[in-house]
């Protein structure tokens, strides 16, 4: 029902004040879990959705981010002499496509809506992902292919959402919902960062949404909002009631690699996770936790 989604939109402008001195030379997104960047969790995520076509929407000191999807020509002549097999095939998979991404600048850092809006022209007129890298989700299916097979089932919006304390959502756009049915649910309200006491619901947005392109038509406007900055979610509760829309609830692994402890746990869980380093992390963090 849903048209193909084919193309994601990936916001990367942000300084990352949050991990300084860390990000005072590198994009935050370079930050690491273990082995990979949080940009190479969100592009696999694309990747094993089935889109293959990205807009980066960067900002000053984001080289780094481009030159880790362009072919590394030095290192992997080195890595070939040395036959070092499995760590060159790790440098060539990072994944993109030739001519598959496209690097925009958001000028001025004037809020998640209008970093998306920058996105515009590249996404057309047709439905596409966001995906927050510093959100890191972790499911089989991916989140985003969660999104799609609803998308593709209801032919509208769909953003992934999930239960957090009520304290909480005053740091997240929270979504007012009906009718729950197999983890989806009607969008009746949204808006961004509530204090507790006013939050319609505790349903906050994760960073993960699949839109249809009339959003563009609300940001188009260049309202602000919480913060004095251009919101998506005030775009997106301008589209209620037009086309369908719905939220979907996310059951899967989710860190919040945009606070230092979020990032921490990011880490240990992913290195208990992979077979590669789960036993050893076990045993690391059973000698640590004795001392
Ligand atoms: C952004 C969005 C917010 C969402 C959050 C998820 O806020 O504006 O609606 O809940 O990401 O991480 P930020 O964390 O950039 O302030």
């Amino acid at each position: 029902m849903g048209q193909r989604v084919r193309k994601a939109v990936l916001p990367v402008a942000g300084l990352g004040t949050r991990f300084l001195p860390a990000t005072k030379a590198m994009p935050k997104e370079m930050l690491t879990v273990v082995d990979r960047p949080l940009i190479q969790y969100a592009v696999e995520e694309c990747l094993a959705a089935g889109i293959d076509e990205f807009v980066f929407v960067t900002g000053r000191n984001k080289h780094a981010l481009e030159d880790h999807f362009d072919i590394a020509y030095e290192l992997e002549a080195m890595l070939e002499s040395r036959k070092k097999h499995s760590e060159l095939k790790q440098t060539r998979d990072a994944g993109i496509k030739p001519g598959n991404a496209v690097f925009t600048r958001q000028q001025e850092p004037l809020g998640l809506g209008h970093a998306v809006w920058c996105a515009r022209h590249w996404i057309g007129r047709e439905p596409f992902a966001v995906l927050l890298p510093d959100e890191l989700t972790i499911s089989s299916p991916t989140c985003t292919a969660q999104l799609i097979a609803a998308h593709d089932k209801t032919g509208g919006s769909v953003i992934a959402v999930m239960d957090v304390p009520r304290e909480q959502t005053k740091s997240y756009g929270i979504a007012a919902v009906k009718m729950v049915k197999d983890g989806l649910a009607e969008i009746t309200g949204l808006v961004e960062k509530p204090k507790p006491e006013e939050a319609p619901s505790t349903l906050a947005l994760i960073g993960r949404y699949v839109l249809l392109p009339e959003v563009f038509d609300h940001l188009d406007k260049h309202e602000t909002g919480a913060g004095g900055e251009i919101q998506l979610t005030d775009a997106l509760a301008k589209m209620i009631g037009g086309q369908p829309f719905h939220a979907l609830r996310y059951s899967g692994q989710r860190y919040d690699c945009g606070s230092r402890i979020g990032f921490l746990e990011a880490n240990v869980a992913v290195a208990l996770h992979r077979a590669d380093t789960a036993a050893e992390t076990r045993a690391l963090l059973g000698r640590l936790l004795k001392d």
